[in-house]
């Protein structure tokens, strides 16, 4: 047990030759937004696959919803996934369902007993809190790739998770619609006050959501710690970043 939500206790993860985590730690409260940042490649997906079991740590611990799940099974982790659940970067909707029918389907493959009005009655307001009621009929081949991001958060919620992973959301969608899914997200960081990861590179996303943020630099973790802390940083590397987004005025402003 961790009395953290998340935490990575000492994680490693090579593939082959490619160390990509070397010995990363960092942790998330329950209630909290984190947001993982950090180059392409770096291993943010993988620690996303780490936390729900899709990919094991070769050292290290791992830390998900409280419990020690780095001997988990399957099985433990086909639980849990319910409990944490993941939006992927690729929407991973149905293609032969509806909009509709895509938001709905946790709720009908539930093990309880189906109760029709209650569930069209969940998909009718998670469609309209993530603004995609328009396209209820369409599917999802019809939809931009931002709106089909809204389709895929509509339905992680409908499994009623405690805690959601976002997986870069608002990438390779245009600037509009990125500005949209992300208002989106925090809309719902604050309506809903789950537990929350969001990697992103998207800076000025990440400073409206981060609770806590994780660098993550060649393998490791270049920085790890609040927004505001992040905001008074010496590292010439990270103060750089930020500054290419022109976020240093800002974020001196949150100082
Ligand atoms: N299943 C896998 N098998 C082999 N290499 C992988 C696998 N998943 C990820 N990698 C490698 O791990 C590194 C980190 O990948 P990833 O976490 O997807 O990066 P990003 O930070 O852009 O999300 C990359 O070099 C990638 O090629
Ligand atoms: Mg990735």
């Amino acid at each position: 047990m961790s009395e953290h939500y998340f935490e990575f206790r000492n994680v490693s993860k090579s593939f082959g030759d490619n160390d990509v985590l070397k010995d990363v730690s960092f942790f998330i409260d329950q209630g909290e937004t984190a947001v993982i940042m950090g180059r392409s490649g770096v291993g943010k997906s993988v620690s996303l696959k780490l936390l729900l079991g899709f990919l094991k740590p070769d050292a290290g611990k791992i830390i998900v919803a409280g419990n020690d799940v780095t001997e988990w099974t399957e099985k433990q982790f086909a639980e849990i996934r319910r409990t944490v659940t993941m939006v992927f970067q690729s929407g991973a909707l149905f293609d032969s369902l509806t909009v509709a029918e895509n938001v709905a389907f946790p709720l009908e493959t539930r093990g309880e007993k189906r109760d029709q009005d209650k569930i069209d009655a969940k998909v009718a307001e998670l469609m309209k809190e993530l603004e995609v009621t328009d396209f209820a009929e369409r599917i999802p081949a019809d939809l931009s790739t931002g709106t089909k991001r809204s389709v895929a958060i509509a339905r992680a919620l409908a499994e009623d998770p405690a805690a959601i992973l976002y997986d870069e959301p608002t990438t390779m969608v245009d600037p509009l619609m990125a500005a949209h899914v992300g208002d989106l997200i925090v809309k719902l960081k604050a309506k809903l006050k789950k537990t929350a990861i969001v990697v992103t590179h998207d800076t000025h996303l990440a400073k409206k959501l981060a609770d806590r943020v994780i660098f993550l630099q060649e393998g490791r973790v270049g920085f790890f710690g609040t927004w505001a802390e992040l905001a008074n940083t010496k590292d010439a590397f990270l103060r750089n970043f930020l500054a290419q987004d022109e976020l240093i005025p800002a974020l001196e402003e949150t100082a």
